[in-house]
């Protein structure tokens, strides 16, 4: 079955929400304290696309796979060209090139928005992310030493950043 990669709507926001919960639960890929509802996904979609960004899913069939999205980097306007991503892959269907189709297709969203830099903001055990990342050409450019904290211990902060193709003026 072949992979689609298209924006996602309101109505995949229950898939969304499913992989984004089975991550935030068992795993250290996001920094939160138990599961996101409904609702507060359906808003983080709104918001997103409102503000111009994109929330793509990735489907085989009538399933949902996978989810990606970025948005500003940081809330001041010297950032302006700088966004962070995420992406996330359902479990049962790791190491498929799913999550490489999607940042794929986010790196082409940005570049066609005149981005000029990409940031992900990863655990430093997340040996799948910075692999991914890395796969597209993304960069190590800082660690953080136990700035955050799951699961009883602390956690590190690595940034990977890749530089767009836009040549826009700073
Ligand atoms: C990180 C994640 C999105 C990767 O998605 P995926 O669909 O499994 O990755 P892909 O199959 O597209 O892999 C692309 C490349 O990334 C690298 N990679 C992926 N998983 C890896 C792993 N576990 N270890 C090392 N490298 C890995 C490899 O270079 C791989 O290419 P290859 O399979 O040809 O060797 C997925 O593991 C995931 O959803 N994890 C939980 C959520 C998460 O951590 N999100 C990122 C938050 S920063």
């Amino acid at each position: 079955m072949s992979l689609i990669v298209r924006d996602a709507t309101l109505e995949d926001a229950e898939e969304i929400l499913a992989i984004y919960n089975y991550a935030a639960i068992n795993t250290t890929a996001v920094w939160t304290d138990g599961p996101a509802d409904l609702d507060s996904r359906r808003a983080w979609i709104r918001a997103r696309q409102e503000a111009g960004y994109p929330v793509l899913v990735a489907t085989k069939g009538r399933d949902v796979v996978g989810f990606a999205s970025f948005g500003d980097f940081r809330p001041f306007p010297g950032y302006r060209h700088t966004v962070e991503n995420s992406v996330y892959v359902d479990e049962r269907h790791h190491r498929l090139g799913i999550g490489r189709g999607l940042l794929a297709a986010l790196i082409d969203r940005a570049n066609a928005m005149n981005k000029h830099a990409m940031i992900a903001g990863i655990d430093a055990a997340n040996a799948g992310s910075i692999g991914l990342h890395g796969s597209l050409g993304f960069v190590e450019v800082a660690r953080m030493p136990e700035v955050g904290c799951k699961f009883g211990r602390w956690l590190d902060l690595v940034f990977m950043q890749k530089r767009l193709a836009s040549e826009v003026r700073p």
